[in-house]
């Protein structure tokens, strides 16, 4: 199979990765790519949203599957822009339409999706301009924490969880008439605060039918300790040793299911990647947020642990035929740890020299490369996670040791990764 993929972080590299093993892959474009997804094919220069250019490298590689990574790309449509086209009628596109990518795309409409469904999440109300004043009303009465969200995509950043009600009101008024998220800000998810600890599933459908992947767990924070500003991510590990047998049979039966058979009963087309963003709390499983794609870093320690042939997976999604898949696990743990450019997530540096890239271990660790690219034949940084190194082991505690020794072999000034990813399992 001819293969476009669509991206430039650590999931992608990883997903690149996994293609590149796969004895169906014939040709493997990836667009815009990093320095690492140049080792698994070859990278165009097309940024992700350069739908124009995209359509005709389809075109001109004669592509048969195009794997689109990131969010953005889905929520502007551009699984829609490639089908529309007669030229392109025979691609097949792992990522689901503009409609389906609403679930990610908008908060609202994937709260209205949830209460329609009957899939467990927190309470929750929608205020635009409209019903402004009605609003700040609410939040006044509201128990503490509440948690606000910017309706549109907001890279990562459109959820502020306030303490007190001075403080809710401030930040509704900052996203409302100040437009902090921009337009699509404008419209505010006011939702009750869940407790618990927070894990992530990953489905594969094919909009009848579903595959459930390895689990994970992520750490946002910057700091040790889950302390400091939210980053995209940094580090994670899979599996996620407090979801058992059946914890996972809860998932199932309680969100993934009434989630896949919801999108049938909606008319959506789904054929993806579908990130369940989950609150586990005494056991109980509640959805906290549905992503249109897969995650990152989560994706760098998923992947890893997938034994199935990834290009006959995607190629059976296209074909609706994921009922006759099985899922195949590693039995071991991964475990990531990202590192990311001083400064990060503020202001940060780039085209700063990576050395020992070569020095990491391939017998039990994979480095995938995030932000980096090659300039005058080094490679350098390129934004503010650089790149994360995932390791296999016996236990949380294995994987994570190694994945922190083998981060000693790989520099960059400036250079800087979380010791503790994992500390809650060790
Ligand atoms: P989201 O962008 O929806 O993933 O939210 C970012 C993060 O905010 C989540 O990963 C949670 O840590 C936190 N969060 C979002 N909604 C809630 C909630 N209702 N209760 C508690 N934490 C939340
Ligand atoms: N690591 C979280 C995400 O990919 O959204």
């Amino acid at each position: 199979m001819r293969i476009l993929l669509i991206g430039s972080g650590g999931r992608e590299h990883a997903l690149a990765w996994k293609i590149a093993q796969s004895p169906h892959c014939e040709k493997l474009l990836i667009t815009p790519g990093n320095a690492g997804t140049a080792t698994c094919g070859t990278n165009l220069p097309y940024h992700v949203t350069d739908f124009e250019n995209i359509r005709q490298a389809c075109i001109d590689h004669k592509i048969e599957l195009v794997i689109v990574g990131p969010e953005e790309p889905l929520v502007k449509g551009i699984t829609d822009y490639l089908i529309s086209d007669k030229a392109l009628a025979h691609i097949d596109i792992i990522g689901p339409d503009k409609m389906g990518a609403q679930l990610e795309g908008s908060k609202a409409f994937a709260k209205a999706f949830m209460m329609r469904h009957q899939i467990p999440t927190a309470a929750y109300k929608e205020f635009t301009l409209q019903n402004y004043q009605e609003g700040i009303t609410y939040l006044q009465q509201h128990s503490l924490p509440i948690v606000l969200k910017a309706d549109g995509l907001a890279a990562g950043k459109g959820v502020v969880i306030c303490h007190s009600p001075f403080e809710a009101v401030a930040e509704y008024e900052l996203m409302i008439q100040r437009a902090k998220y921009g337009e699509a800000g404008k419209k505010v998810v006011v939702e009750e605060f869940m407790n618990g600890i927070e894990m992530s599933v990953f489905v594969l459908t094919d909009g009848k039918h579903y595959v459930i992947l390895p689990e994970a767990k992520d750490y946002k924070r910057i700091d040790e300790g889950d302390k400091g500003p939210n980053t995209g991510g940094m580090g994670a590990v899979s599996p996620v040793p407090f979801a058992d047998k059946s914890l996972m049979k809860k998932i199932e039966e309680r969100i993934i299911k009434p989630t896949v058979e919801g999108l049938v009963k909606d008319g959506l087309e789904y054929r993806g990647f579908i990130f369940f963003g989950l609150m586990i709390e005494n056991g109980v499983p509640r959805m906290i947020e549905y992503n249109c794609r897969m995650g990152d870093p989560e994706t760098e320690v998923v992947i890893p642990r997938l034994q199935n042939d990834l290009v006959l997976l995607l190629k059976a999604t296209a074909a609706q035929q994921l009922n006759t898949v099985n899922i195949e696990t590693d039995t071991r743990t991964v475990c990531t740890t990202v590192a990311v450019s001083g400064g990060y997530p503020g202001d940060y540096e780039k085209g700063k020299e990576i050395t020992g890239i070569d020095k990491v271990n391939p017998e039990d660790s994979i480095l995938f490369h995030m932000g980096t690219t090659v300039k005058d034949g080094k490679t350098v940084t390129n934004g503010g996670r650089v790149f994360c190194i995932s390791a296999y082991g016996r236990s949380v505690f294995d994987a994570a040791e190694i994945s922190r020794m083998e981060m000693l072999k790989v520099n960059f000034e400036g250079k800087k990764y979380r010791m503790d990813i994992g500390y809650e399992f060790e």
